[in-house]
């Protein structure tokens, strides 16, 4: 997978992505990332600014259509095709799982990052294949956003995680959430690990993790389940929870 991330700001995309697993993944070649400079695609008349004030009036700075064009025409001409270009913005598709793996499948994915108060919609309409919102709030600027995506998407990525299953077995991986966890000591702070998880018997520790998935989604995030993949067994599980429901 190889990231071509177009921004005002590179250092804060290299510097924020060359850590812990993703910096690994890099180091290991599994990961390419680069950060290109739009102020390096100004128009020489204007020094080194790309934005300008919006037509019809109004608060705030515009980026310009042609240095976003000429930063974008120079990733995909080196790359040499017009991979999918991600423009992050609170108005786009929000920002799941599913478009995670969906996004993994590519070789080359490109990142636009505004700022100010967005970006001529001309260029957009020209450029970009996908709009991605992280969620319902509005950052300053895009950067952090493409970080998230990234790192959501690398770990999609074969090889990324050392783990194989790990990848798998999580929190939406099914739309349902993860199971809690726990590890030594088996008693802390007077609280101890559920028994089951002692007893190594495999079958009933997946079961319980199972049923820990289903209760903690219909408690944080009932909505998921009507996504989830359950079989009859977890279903019934369901039923009980909800004819239970002080439980929770
Ligand atoms: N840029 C500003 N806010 C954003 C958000 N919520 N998601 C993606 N890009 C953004």
């Amino acid at each position: 997978m190889q990231y071509h991330v177009m921004t005002l700001f590179p250092e804060m995309i290299l510097q924020g992505m060359h850590t812990s697993i993703i910096g690994r993944a890099m180091d290991k070649g599994l990961i390419g990332l680069e950060a290109v400079n739009i102020r390096d695609f100004a128009e020489p008349a204007r020094k080194s600014r790309i934005d300008d004030y919006p037509y019809g009036g109004g608060a705030g700075m515009v980026m310009q259509a042609e240095p976003v064009y000429r930063c974008w025409e120079s990733v995909t001409t080196r790359i040499g095709h017009k991979a999918r270009c991600v423009y992050l913005t609170p108005q786009g598709r929000v920002f799941d799982q599913q478009l995670a793996r969906e996004l993994a499948q590519e070789e080359d994915l490109i990142f636009l990052c505004g700022h100010y108060e967005g970006i001529d919609e001309r260029v957009v309409e020209e450029i970009v294949t996908d709009q991605v919102s992280i969620g319902d709030y509005v950052l300053t600027g895009g950067e952090l956003a493409a970080m998230v995506v990234m790192d959501a998407v690398s770990r999609m990525v074969p090889g990324v995680l050392t783990n194989a299953l790990s990848g798998q077995d999580e929190s939406f991986s099914d739309s349902l959430l993860e199971y809690p966890q726990y590890s030594r000591p088996e008693v802390w702070h007077g609280k101890s690990v559920p028994q089951i998880l002692l007893s190594g018997h495999h079958g009933n520790v997946e079961r319980w993790r199972r049923d820990q998935s289903i209760l903690r989604t219909l408690q944080r995030r009932p909505e998921l389940l009507e996504k989830a993949q359950l079989d009859k067994k977890d279903r019934k599980v369901l039923q009980e929870l909800l004819a239970n429901a002080e439980e929770i």
